[in-house]
């Protein structure tokens, strides 16, 4: 689902990512660790095609990202879900209408926008709270609203950059076992995160990042304090 080959990225020629080769199936849960610097967002914003690489092939579903046109970003965009560390909600609409935004901006009708928001609102457990605003809730909520949006559109491939990055560590859990539970539906989840509770207590596949290069690549892992050096 998610592949990349040879990936190579530079910023004004200091490398962010060398030599990088991945592959990520379908249905997959995976972290992405490393310490800060690592490269974690660079390789993140190449699998939205924030960035394209300097050399190598990112692949995504069978797309080519680095054959696309700035045309077919948003084709991409809407066979994946991103959530990011501070959450981005629009503080102006409700819960329901921060899910249901990318529905109605797409030309969704109404009555599927109805039924599709309260599905994604369901799965996270946000039915009860869909006319409150972002700021009449807590953290973990607003990231649980964020959650919805990126999976109401039903995407094959969930992508979340330090989702737990502003989040306390009971919370934080709940959020990456609720990305668990999405995964298990037939979503392929990749998080990033320099969160060793969170990683350590799911025992999922960890892929390490440092100075941009993978160190080690395991399923079942743990967040080996050796790679946060
Ligand atoms: N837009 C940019 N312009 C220049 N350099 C950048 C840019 N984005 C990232 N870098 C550099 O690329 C390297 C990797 O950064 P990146 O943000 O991917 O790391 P990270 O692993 O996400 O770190 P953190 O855990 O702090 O979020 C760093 O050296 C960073 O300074
Ligand atoms: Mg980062």
């Amino acid at each position: 689902m998610i592949q990349l080959q040879n990936v190579y990225k530079e910023y004004g020629g200091r490398p962010a990512l060398v030599n990088i080769n991945l592959s990520i199936g379908l249905g997959e849960f995976a972290f992405l660790v490393g310490p800060s610097g690592a490269g974690k967002s660079t390789l993140m914003r190449l699998l939205y095609r924030e960035e394209t690489p300097n050399r190598g092939t990112v692949m995504i579903g069978g797309i080519n990202l680095t054959r696309l046109t700035n045309k077919q970003v948003p084709l991409l965009r809407r066979r994946l879900g991103i959530v990011f560390q501070d959450y981005k909600l629009l503080a102006s609409k409700t819960v329901f209408e921060n899910v249901a935004y990318i529905l109605r901006a797409l030309g969704v009708p109404e009555n599927e926008v109805q039924r599709r928001v309260s599905s994604a609102l369901c799965v996270v457990n946000l039915e009860d709270k869909s006319q409150d605003f972002p700021d009449e809730l807590s953290g973990g909520e607003q990231q649980r609203v964020g959650i919805a949006r990126a999976i109401v559109n039903g995407p094959p491939v969930l992508l979340a950059d330090e989702p737990t990055g502003n989040l306390d560590p009971n919370t934080s859990l709940e959020i990456v076992q609720l990305l668990e539970r999405i995964s298990q539906r037939g979503t392929t989840v990749l998080i990033s995160t320099h969160d060793q509770l969170i990683v350590n207590a799911l025992r999922r596949r960890v892929i390490s990042l440092s100075k941009g290069q993978i160190v080690s690549d395991v399923d079942s892992g743990l967040y080996e304090l050796e790679a946060k050096s």
